[in-house]
């Protein structure tokens, strides 16, 4: 959908015609019916249904279970927010070698496996350490399931193989450590789908990169996904599949370092389709997979200069199939040799000169090639090493060939690790990382300009394995959080806390850590007014120490009576549960106990980004600095709109609500006023305007829909107090200066825009700089939302604009003074005349109106609709 806005203006009816619409055109393609599916809730008391609506049945009673070795069925002691009921919270346990014989017809199979490490019948969770085998394969060995979720921060497990059965039954056996005296195997769920042999080689070939020999997958491969992303586009369940019940995941937290590149959504309400080549079955990947992409940007020169990257962990010492679908989906990207690319995979040339039309051309034979999907398949071979080593996917622009435009797109990627010569596909168990606080976030974006490998890593180390879901369970929380209204007989709050249980085995486990009143009192010394960092519209900041004093943290302490504190709560902790950001503020946890709302942050040395703007002692940051804390923020709204499983709006972004960690790293925060979507949902359109007056989007106060637009605009004028340092409102200036937006747009329309800046800065930003800065700043803050970008075009135009401000200095001719002679600005002019003059980009090529505006739409289907 290129205009996602769009639906800010429509009508219900509309909606849903056009959602009869787009969901016809999606059934359309062929699903894949798959002989059998089994979905097993072992050591379930009954059938149920998973979040997703899928059903599982109850292994118990059932014919797989027909011999009575020792094996039981458990509930699980605890239960984390992000853990789904079925088939999480039962398990089945085995003290010695058990077979799972599940009579099947012969032919490829999905195996998945879920685990939940929590203890189960009192054992000890670090003793569930086992072998999994499926026939003559070995899966998993040595496994735990604890060590590997603590490793990578997530809450449960799954995993996922393809194996081809040759006989008449399907056998998994759980074979306890022999190694180990008191070890245990456990298994929550298991999930076999047949499925066509999508992945093979038919004919044998599969380049292996950086060889010239060829590899074979065929019957007796086993594979295990690792990795399997829909890259540039949202989250898809397995439901959404074409039949195979897959996950794809946001390829967000994958992209390397600043260079995100731009996403595209292909404009399927207008002529473009996604139609599959006769060659291509319709369920190898979603039409979503290809509808939605990312490139590299719209400048040439930008581009020729970096390679569009995503960093994967990967188990030494095997070979891995990569598989990469392609699909242009932009109406102007039709013609051979108009966008050319290499890839590189391990640091190796696997492709020179990829031409998606060309290759869609060879597969359709039709004249059509736009809207066509092709993949291609690459092994990789990794050799023995450390025991994780990365494998980098890169993408760079082909010079040779001289395309129209120097750019590169990837829709979606496939990992998968091949078996071994013995038949096994089991790695060592990951090592859990040295924590440096209590709640280490999953955070993938170095802190500045320095590429932090170290960071990186503990990153993609986090998505290790592609199966591995970091699920969200919205309601708990909510639960949780408003027991104080609903008595205490909610059966979360009788559980113990597994944070805690997870302290007393040295391990600090991720999401949430309930704290007792008396640790909060402690740690804030009975709420001393000394320790008071702000006071708030939700309650009091204190600082205070936890963990005998280890780990310094901001406690905000509500106001129990008031009820909008209490939606505020709830919203804050839903948030916080579901994102995980290096640009975001992290939540430690929280403390409920005598209605209280408590919330335990990681302590922000540095404070607000206000507080080092105006009215303060504190010396002027400099420009650069100023825009490192402008990106970081910019990827920590991007993140919110785009990386988690829904849309989230902030709808309170300022310069008080931007925090500094003690190492100038800025970071979202105060997620009391956030909306998630999008959803269908009536009833969730907002109709109370929340925010903050000088940040307010003027079409959300009117129109009362909030977009992600909305957040767009209240950052453009955080960006325009950065510069000019000054309140957003100020009614002590003259009339026509109080609104500092309205001001602003004044002195751009005159092109005195560098009159008003922070008089600090005054000839200290480069002019190519102030110019990319301010002409961004300027579109986020147009009248209507249409005009205004994505997050991801401000994230990479501020990128842009540091770039410039550091070429400008490396090149040593020192700063002249900013005597900017701009055109008169037009606003809002530049996107509506879609058959107006033509423009150029960076680099001479010829864009018509509507392809600029094309470019540079990133938006999701049903983003914005509240
Ligand atoms: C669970 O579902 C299976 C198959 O759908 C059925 O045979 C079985 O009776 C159900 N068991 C229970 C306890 O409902
Ligand atoms: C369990 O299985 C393993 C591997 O197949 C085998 O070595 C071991 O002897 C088995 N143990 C028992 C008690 O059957
Ligand atoms: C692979 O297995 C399938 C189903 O078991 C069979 O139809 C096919 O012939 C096999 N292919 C080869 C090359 O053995
Ligand atoms: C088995 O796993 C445990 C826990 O990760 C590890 O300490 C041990 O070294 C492993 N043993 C072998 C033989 O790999
Ligand atoms: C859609 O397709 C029709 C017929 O193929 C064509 O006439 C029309 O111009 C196309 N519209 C757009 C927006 O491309
Ligand atoms: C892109 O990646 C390839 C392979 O790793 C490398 O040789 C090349 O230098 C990279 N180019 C840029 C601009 O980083
Ligand atoms: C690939 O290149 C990157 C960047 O130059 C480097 O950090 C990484 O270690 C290389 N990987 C391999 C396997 O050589
Ligand atoms: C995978 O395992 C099978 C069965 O053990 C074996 O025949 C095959 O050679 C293995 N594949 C590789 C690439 O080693
Ligand atoms: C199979 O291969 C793996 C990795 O190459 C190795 O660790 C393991 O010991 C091998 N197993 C057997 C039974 O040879």
């Amino acid at each position: 959908m290129r205009n996602t806005h769009k639906f800010g203006r429509m009508t219900i009816p509309m909606l849903i015609i056009l959602y009869l619409a787009f969901t016809i055109h999606v059934t359309l393609a062929n699903n894949y019916v798959p002989t059998e599916k089994i979905l097993l809730n072992c050591g379930g008391a009954s059938n149920g249904s998973d979040t997703d609506g899928r059903k599982w049945t109850t292994d118990i009673g059932s014919k797989y279970l027909s011999t009575s070795r020792k094996t039981i069925a458990s509930q699980a002691a605890t239960q984390e927010p992000s853990v789904p009921q079925v088939p999480c919270m039962t398990a089945r346990v085995f003290y010695t070698n058990f077979t799972y014989k599940i009579p099947v017809v012969p032919g490829r199979k999905f195996v998945r496996l879920y685990f939940y490490p929590v203890s189960y019948a009192g054992l000890n969770v670090f003793d569930g350490i086992f072998s999994v085998t499926v026939g003559s394969y070995t899966l998993l060995n040595n496994f735990s399931a604890a060590q590997t979720a603590e490793a990578l921060n997530f809450a449960f497990l799954v995993k996922e193989y393809s194996v081809n059965v040759d006989g008449q039954t399907l056998d998994i056996s759980f074979i306890p450590s022999a190694k180990a005296p008191k070890a245990y195997a456990f298994v929550n769920g298991i999930e076999i789908v047949s499925m066509p042999d999508i992945y093979s080689s038919i004919d044998g070939t599969l380049k292996i990169v950086g060889q010239n020999s060829a590899f074979y997958i065929g019957n007796n491969t086993a594979l295990e996904n690792v990795y399997r992303l829909n890259v540039g586009g949202n989250h898809i369940p397995p439901s959404q599949d074409t039949g195979l019940d897959r996950t794809w995941y946001n390829d967000v937290p994958y992209v390397y370092g600043f260079a995100f590149g731009v996403t595209y959504s292909a404009d399927l309400d207008t002529n473009m389709t996604i139609q599959y080549p006769p060659s291509i079955p319709s369920y190898v990947a979603p039409i979503d997979v290809y509808a939605t992409a990312r490139s590299m940007g719209p400048n040439s020169q930008v581009n020729l200069n970096y390679n569009l990257t995503w960093i994967f962990s990967v188990d030494s010492g095997f070979a891995y199939l990569v598989r990469l679908h392609f699909c242009e989906i932009q109406v102007y990207m039709t013609m051979v040799n108009q966008r050319v690319f290499d890839i590189f995979l391990y640091n190796q040339t696997a492709e020179q000169g990829v031409d998606v039309i060309a290759l869609a051309r060879g597969e359709s034979g039709a004249d059509k090639q736009i809207g066509v999907p092709v993949y291609m398949d690459y092994v990789v071979l990794v050799p023995n090493g450390s025991p994780q080593q990365d494998l980098w996917l890169e993408l760079h622009p082909n010079v040779h060939t001289q395309p129209n435009y120097y750019d590169a797109i990837l829709n979606g990627v496939e990992i998968f690790k091949i078996n071994g010569t013995n038949g096994t596909l089991a790695g060592p168990n990951p090592i859990p990382a040295p924590r440096v606080d209590v709640f280490s976030p999953i955070s993938y974006i170095p802190s500045s300009g320095d590429y932090k490998t170290k960071i990186r890593k503990a990153i993609v180390i986090g998505g290790i394995c592609g199966g591995i879901i970091l699920a969200i369970v919205i309601g708990f929380f909510l639960i949780a959080a408003s027991h104080c209204q609903h008595g205490k007989n909610s059966s979360v709050r009788d559980v113990p806390s597994k944070c805690h249980q997870d302290l007393e085995q040295g391990f600090t486990k991720n999401l949430c850590r309930r704290f007792s009143f008396v640790e909060i009192t402690v740690a804030t010394k009975n709420f001393d007014e000394a320790l008071l960092l702000g006071v708030g519209g939700f309650g009091k900041v204190y600082r205070g120490e936890i963990d005998g004093g280890a780990t310094p943290v901001a406690i905000k302490r509500g106001n129990p009576l008031s009820d909008q504190g209490v939606h505020e709560f709830q919203t804050e902790i839903e948030i916080l549960s579901k994102v995980r950001h290096h640009h975001l503020v992290s939540l430690i946890g929280y403390c409920e106990d005598s209605c209280e709302m408590i919330l335990v942050y990681d302590y922000m040395a540095h404070g607000t980004l206000r507080e080092h703007l105006y009215k303060t002692p504190k010396s002027p940051l400099p420009w650069k600095q100023r825009l490192e804390i402008c990106i970081g923020a910019a990827h920590g709204l991007y993140y919110l709109h785009t990386g988690a499983k829904q849309t989230i709006i902030h709808r309170d972004v300022k310069t008080t609500n931007i925090l500094l960690d003690e190492k100038w790293v800025a970071k979202v925060s105060d997620f009391g006023l956030s909306k998630i979507g999008p959803t269908m949902d009536k009833t969730h359109v907002t109709t109370v305007v929340k925010g903050s007056y000088g940040y307010l989007d003027p079409e959300y106060l009117l129109l009362q829909q909030l977009t992600e637009k909305s957040d767009v605009y209240s950052f453009g004028v955080v960006l325009f107090e950065i510069i000019c340092a000054r309140p957003v409102l100020n009614r002590t200036l003259p009339e026509e200066q109080v609104s500092l937006v309205e001001w602003v747009a004044h002195c751009h329309e005159k092109g005195i825009l560098d009159q008003i800046i922070d008089p600090y800065l005054k000839g200290k930003i480069a002019p190519e700089c102030f110019k990319q800065f301010t002409e961004i700043a300027m579109k986020c803050v147009a009248d209507q939302s249409i005009d205004r970008p994505s997050m991801d075009e401000v994230t990479w135009n501020l990128e842009f604009s540091l770039q410039l401000q550091r070429n400008a200095e490396e090149s040593n001719e020192g700063i002249s003074e900013i005597h900017i002679k701009e055109e008169p600005f037009v606003p809002h002019k530049w996107r509506k005349n879609l058959d107006a003059s033509p423009s150029f980009d960076g680099c001479g090529h010829l864009f018509s109106q509507e392809v600029m505006s094309q470019k540079l739409n990133v938006g999701h289907l049903w983003t914005g609709f509240f």
